[in-house]
């Protein structure tokens, strides 16, 4: 049997109550990591509230949720508005309860292959305010949404690119680094609260936003893992899980690596 540590797993080793009667709320849920992510926690037993600003792309994976007996609640929102993460948020409370967790997993690329002095501002405003902005909003009405049962864990995707900086793409690297930024004060702030806030920094993984990226940065990006390999998706989600998970009860503040070797930190 090959070792899924260089060939990637494509599997999940499914436990299937390990979030039973618990409310997940995951972004991005319509394509990639997100999906995946929301896939694994519908498959142990979470009721999962599905958020992504692409209405299509949502109907198609409930359905596909649907087909595989699985129930999962769309909401269409876009995260870096205030009004509809706010109003989005009541509603899942409302219709789901409280959340346990989140996993805030909504992001994009922005100008890739791209010299700062050719990178446009208004690119730059669009990927903060996804992003970070984005991030910070998440994270500011899932907190409010978990301190009354001083309970909830909180994950944000980052990425290597904000530990490390990939060159031309400032827009993603920085916003990437102040997510991670955003992970180490806020889970300060809430640490004798029950509440966990932290991150996980994938390297490549095969999805819609890698296939968006210059073949270029791509090349490059993936010419630094010395796995010499992509990540999978499936992996992606097992290390999403586990650290939303009760088992990960002492960790916080920390952005959890995922790069085949990449950062070592
Ligand atoms: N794929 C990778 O190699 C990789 C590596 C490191 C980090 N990441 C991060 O992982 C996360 C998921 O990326 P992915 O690869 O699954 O990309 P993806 O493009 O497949 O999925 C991103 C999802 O986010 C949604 N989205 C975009 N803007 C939104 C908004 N304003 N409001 C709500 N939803 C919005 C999109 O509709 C899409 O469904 C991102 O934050 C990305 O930066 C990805």
């Amino acid at each position: 049997m090959a070792d899924k540590r260089k060939t990637g797993s494509k599997s999940a080793a499914v436990w299937p109550n390990r979030f039973k009667g618990q409310v997940a709320v995951v972004t991005g849920a319509a394509s990639g990591l997100g999906q995946g992510i929301a896939l694994r926690l519908a498959r142990e037993g979470a009721k999962v509230a599905l958020l992504d600003l692409n209405p299509e792309r949502l109907r198609n994976t409930v359905r596909d949720f649907k087909r595989t007996g699985l129930a999962a609640f769309p909401f269409v929102t876009d995260v870096s508005d205030d009004a509809s993460v706010r109003s989005q948020m009541a509603q899942i409370e409302q219709q789901l309860g409280p959340p346990d967790l989140v996993v805030h997993s909504a992001g994009i690329v922005g100008p890739t292959n791209t010299f700062i002095v050719d990178y446009p501002v208004e690119a730059f405003d669009q990927i903060y305010a996804v992003n970070l902005r984005g991030s910070f909003l998440m994270t500011k009405y899932a907190v409010a949404a978990m301190l009354p049962r001083k309970s909830g864990s909180i994950l944000l995707i980052a990425s290597v690119a904000g530990k490390e900086g990939n060159p031309m793409m400032c827009g993603y690297s920085s916003t990437k680094a102040g997510v991670i930024g955003l992970v180490k004060g806020v889970a300060k702030e809430y640490a004798e609260q029950g509440i966990t806030v932290n991150g996980l920094a994938p390297a490549v993984v095969m999805t819609e936003m890698v296939r968006q990226t210059a073949p270029e940065q791509v090349a490059y990006m993936t010419a630094k893992i010395p796995m010499k390999r992509l990540g999978t998706i499936e992996e992606v989600a097992a290390m999403a899980t586990f650290i939303v998970s009760r088992e990960c009860s002492f960790a916080t503040g920390f952005t959890f690596d995922l790069t085949g070797g990449r950062s070592t930190y």
